[in-house]
């Protein structure tokens, strides 16, 4: 059986400026995943800088930072079985134009540098808990039962 976990979920500057902060957690909360932790905030240097260091020497590196730093991001975390895989199969593939219909990515944009939502990648094992711990204290995350929950899974 699929872990149950909690994975970091981002809206990106693009994304809330656009007004899609609530079309993003519609789906999220559709699927069955349940909201634990959020925080309308903006992304400092800093943030930045260590929520992206994977990509640190990689060219677009400082373009992505002046992006994700740019305006206001909604920060979450969400629960639920498999989370952080689901999550990302919800998102779609990193640039939108290749994303599939259906998906966050695939319907709400167009661009590599514009692709609205932000998912821990499922393949890193530590990034789950390395991204709230940057973004979340413990004290702000609500761990809570949806009344649900006993016809969402077996
Ligand atoms: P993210 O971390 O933002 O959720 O996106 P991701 O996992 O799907 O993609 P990742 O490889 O982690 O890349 C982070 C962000 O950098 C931008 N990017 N630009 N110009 C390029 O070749 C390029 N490659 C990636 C994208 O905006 C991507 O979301
Ligand atoms: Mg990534």
């Amino acid at each position: 059986m699929s872990e149950y976990e909690r994975t970091f979920v981002m809206v990106k500057p693009d994304g809330v400026q656009r007004g899609l902060i609530g079309e993003v957690i519609s789906r999220l909360e559709d699927r069955g995943l349940t909201l634990v932790g959020a925080k309308f905030m903006q992304i400092d240097e800093d943030l930045a800088h260590d929520h992206y260091a994977e990509h640190e020497d990689k060219p677009f590196f400082d373009g992505l930072v002046s992006f994700i730093t740019a305006g206001p991001v909604m920060a979450m975390v969400w629960e639920g079985q498999d989370a952080a895989r689901q999550v990302r199969r919800m998102m779609g593939a990193t640039d939108p134009a290749e994303a599939q219909p259906g998906t966050i990515r695939g319907d709400l944009g167009l661009d590599l540098g514009r692709n609205v939502i932000h998912g821990s990648d499922h393949e890193d094992p530590g990034a789950n808990e390395r991204e709230i711990d940057l973004f979340f204290d413990d004290d702000e995350l609500v761990g809570w039962e949806q009344i649900d929950e006993g016809w969402l899974y077996e």
